[in-house]
């Protein structure tokens, strides 16, 4: 490919604003060219500093000659359509997580992808872009604590306006320490058991604080602590025990200071703080690698397992019981 990538992005709101504003400011070889949000005002502020169009549809965008590759970071229900049009008019897209939720239009998308033997999804899992995992995964690698044995992940978040259910947390949420787990201990989950609590008073019949319980396929175990109103800010990170050490994110980004009796660090206060060098380095490698059509980064079956798992864990709150998930084999696409 010649020139600069040219990237259309469906929905513009918090994420969707992120990666516009880095496309324009950050990321090179590559522009914003169209952009469509069912709220056309928000769209046209987001378009306005790259003097992309605005469409009023989504598969009018991704058909566009004026787009070669696709955002989607659309609300959750819509991931699995536009992915499913970005395969027929073989469009790479990087599609938000969830690939889906429903596990029936993950396996379709992965089916579809597979049939066309050609990688042109990538999945919005960026915690595989964060300098402090990636670091934790690069320690790992090299053998740093020997083999390794368990996970244990946390993400706490502000309160949020509306305010997901118990299964929302692990299908919208969880997805990325699941992923997490899957991608640092190299191995896939084989059962889930996911306990909760309520922090919300409101609330009683929805588990705002979640401990989530994995027994991997490699025998490794993994826990997860998402809590949704953590009360004072944000704050994502991962631990992995191998069998001579352990090896961890640090605690914030923020200088640690020392005065009048205290200890203080500062704690990011949201996801676009947390993660801004992150969404950086996510949109770039990706459109490096449309650009070289060499995909790379988390695919639509890390999508597709990872749902499976978040499925599986909203099954066992219903069940109070751990569940299986299903481990189908893996399309050579894939390996
Ligand atoms: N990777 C991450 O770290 C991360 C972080 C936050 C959100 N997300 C994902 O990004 C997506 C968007 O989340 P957000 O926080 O930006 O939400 P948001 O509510 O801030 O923005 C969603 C936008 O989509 C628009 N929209 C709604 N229905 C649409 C449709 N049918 N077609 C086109 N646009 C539509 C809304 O008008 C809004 O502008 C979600 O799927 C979410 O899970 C990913």
């Amino acid at each position: 490919m010649t020139g600069e990538l040219r990237i259309g992005l469906i929905g513009t709101g918090g994420m969707g604003g992120r990666h516009a504003r880095n496309i324009h400011t950050k990321v090179g070889g590559a522009r914003l060219t169209a952009v469509m949000d069912i709220d056309t005002d928000r769209a046209q502020k987001i378009a306005a500093p790259s003097g992309a169009a605005v469409f009023a549809d989504g598969e009018a965008l991704i058909t566009s000659e004026e787009v070669d590759a696709v955002i989607i970071a659309s609300p959750d229900p819509t991931h699995a359509s536009l992915a499913v049009i970005c395969l027929e008019q073989r469009k790479p897209a990087l599609v938000e997580k969830p690939l889906a939720t429903q596990l029936d239009d993950a396996a379709a998308i992965v089916e579809h992808e597979a049939s066309l033997g050609q990688r042109l999804l990538q999945v919005g899992l960026m915690r595989h872009y964060d300098p402090q995992h990636v670091a934790v995964k690069d320690a790992l690698d090299a053998g740093a604590v020997g083999r390794p044995l368990m996970f244990r992940g946390w993400h706490r978040n502000p309160p949020e306006a509306t305010r997901p259910t118990s299964a929302e947390i692990l299908i919208n949420s969880a997805v990325h320490d699941i992923y997490s787990a899957r991608w640092l201990l190299g191995q896939e989950v084989a059962e889930i058991y996911v306990q909760g609590t309520t922090i919300d008073p409101k609330r009683t019949d929805q588990l705002d604080l979640q401990l989530v319980s994995m027994a991997m396929n490699g025998g490794a175990l993994a826990i997860i602590e998402v809590n949704k109103d953590s009360g004072f800010g944000y704050e994502v990170g991962v631990e992995v025990t191998g069998s001579k050490g352990i090896v961890s994110t640090p605690p914030h980004h923020s200088p640690i200071i020392r005065y009048d009796g205290e200890m203080r660090q500062k704690v990011e206060p949201d996801w676009l703080q947390r993660f801004a060098i992150a969404y950086i380095r996510e949109v770039q490698a990706w459109t490096t690698a449309v650009a070289a059509r060499r995909a790379k980064g988390p695919s639509a079956w890390d999508g597709y397992l990872t749902l499976a798992a978040a499925l599986a864990g909203a099954e066992s709150i219903e069940r109070g019981a751990p569940v299986e998930v299903e481990i189908p084999d893996q399309p050579g696409l894939y390996t």
